[in-house]
């Protein structure tokens, strides 16, 4: 198979309808995508089974859907109006602008890679402690200059100063555009379920330890926003937020880190693309942080964190709301802030990493074909249905089976155009996982042949057993 390119992976996405750039027809907007057709399936696919697997299936956590515009001082009380910010630096030669900890990193990496690792480690030493440094962006300028790191695109070495920038997009919310009407969209869906911990509890009477859970889009004004759909401006949370009786958050911590592989696992992902990553300075509020990273074609990379964070964010909604936001605990009599433990994965950075995870390459009769391996459960379409010539009857017998199985719920792709080899390409491209052809074998005994996107395995059905032999592949499927 042949190593996967981000260039190849996004041109397919465009192609087959995954994944293209927003405002495509003025020149698109730098860093927003819009999902097709396939793409949108997908997605919804990985959102069912989030939800599914964090809320259907647990009787302690449920959900909620908050609105995007929050009141302004949600932001402040959560820290993300003082200090949600990426330290900048513009290069002055080619005018681009850069995340001054991104730059270092650039550097550190190049570094190993010209196998300079003595060098390496010492300069990565000296960057741990800028980002620990009390005036950070000067730590990191000094560092840019000492190190005579060169702009990446310029080659020059001509820098502005280091600076701080605020990611919050904001906006305006009435007629008048001042500082009073002023309100952020949300950087993080997170904050939408601490703000309404009590009333979610008063709600659904439950009692912790219990959990609240929330799909959403967060807005990020990133200053470097690249790599396709890993890093966007607009993009789209899981939260959970698991609220705990303080000193029992590293139970809850491991259990939720091992809750949160399985369900990669169980969505096709390979162990050995996946890792650990142990945050080595923890956020000053949090007493455990770890990231699950995937093996992206540019490098491991963060798809999900799981941090313990004590009972920080309830404590200052309490200070900066006035409300009493203690839970009395039927059990013990006592009062207290829960402590939390988050997860928060990315959905578009899932649907990258599973597009990933399902691409492939082999060769078929001599013609190379590119096939996304998804899991069955995950997969856009389900079946396809071709009738293997557009006569004696074929089409209607297509439609009827098409028709059955969108009555079940599977989605569909119905095809009688072009050779059957084309057909099957086209459907393996889109990483669907049964094809159904109807053919003249068909009239004579009622039986359809079906065939596996994986092993290629062709076998004869009865046609009113396709949608069982759909379901059981969904049921049935590992990764060859
Ligand atoms: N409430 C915690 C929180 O928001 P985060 O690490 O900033 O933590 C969580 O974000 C996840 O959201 C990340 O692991 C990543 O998958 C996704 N994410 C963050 N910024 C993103 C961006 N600009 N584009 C796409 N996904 C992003």
């Amino acid at each position: 198979m042949a190593a996967l390119t981000l260039d190849a992976l996004t041109s397919l996405a465009k192609r087959r309808g995954f994944v293209f750039p927003g405002s495509e027809i003025y020149d698109g907007l730098q860093a927003t995508y819009d999902y097709g057709p396939l793409g949108v399936e997908l997605k919804r696919n990985v959102q069912a089974r989030w939800w599914g697997e964090m809320v259907h299936k647990r009787a302690d956590v449920e959900g909620v859907d908050a609105a995007i515009l929050m009141h302004p001082t949600v932001w402040k009380a959560s820290g993300h109006v003082d200090a949600f910010n990426d330290p900048l630096i513009d290069d002055k030669a080619s005018k681009m602008r850069y995340r001054a900890d991104q730059l270092v990193e650039g550097y550190i990496d190049k570094l190993r890679s010209k196998g300079k690792d003595a060098e390496a480690d010492r300069v990565e030493k000296d960057f741990v402690a800028a980002l620990n440094a009390d005036d950070m962006p000067k730590a990191l300028h000094d560092l840019i200059m000492g190190e005579q790191i060169k702009g990446p695109d310029s080659g020059a070495f001509d820098w502005t100063e280091v600076r701080q920038f605020n990611l919050m997009f904001s906006t305006h919310v009435g007629p008048v555009a001042d500082a009073s009407s002023k309100v952020y969209l949300r950087p993080e869906t997170a904050q939408g379920i601490f703000v309404n911990f009590h009333t979610v509890r008063e709600a659904t009477r439950q009692a912790v330890p219990f959990g609240i859970a929330q799909i959403g889009k967060a807005f990020r004004n990133e200053i470097v926003a690249r790599q396709f759909i890993f890093r966007m401006r607009e993009f789209e949370q899981m939260e959970m937020q698991y609220f705990v009786k303080p000193g029992e958050q590293m139970e809850a911590f491991e259990a939720w880190r091992e809750a949160r592989w399985n369900w990669h696992l169980g969505n096709g992902i390979r162990a050995e693309h996946l890792r650990w990553h142990e945050h080595e300075k923890l956020a000053h509020y949090a007493d455990a942080a770890q990231d699950i990273q995937y093996k992206f074609p540019f490098g491991w990379n963060e798809i999900e964190g799981i941090h313990s964070r004590t009972d920080y964010d309830l404590s200052r909604h309490q200070e900066y709301s006035g409300k009493n936001l203690q839970y009395f605990d039927p059990h013990t009599n006592e009062k207290y802030i829960p402590y939390v433990v988050e997860t928060s994965v990315g959905l578009d950075r899932t649907v990258l990493m599973l597009l990933c995870e399902a691409y492939d390459e082999d060769t078929l009769g001599g013609e190379s074909r590119s096939v996304l391996r998804f899991h069955p459960r995950l997969a856009p379409i389900k079946a396809a249905v071709f009738p293997l010539v557009k006569k004696d009857g074929m089409p209607e017998i297509g439609h009827k089976i098409e028709q059955a199985l969108r009555d079940e719920g599977l989605t569909v792709f119905y095809d009688e155009k072009g050779s059957i080899g084309k057909r099957y390409r086209r459907m393996d491209e889109a990483g669907t996982p049964v094809c159904v052809t109807v053919d003249s074998e068909t009239l004579e005994n009622g039986t359809v042949t079906v065939r596996d996107r994986d092993t290629l395995r062709q076998e004869r059905i009865a046609q009113d057993r396709v949608g069982e032999y759909v379901r059981d592949a969904i049921k049935m499927w590992t990764r060859a």
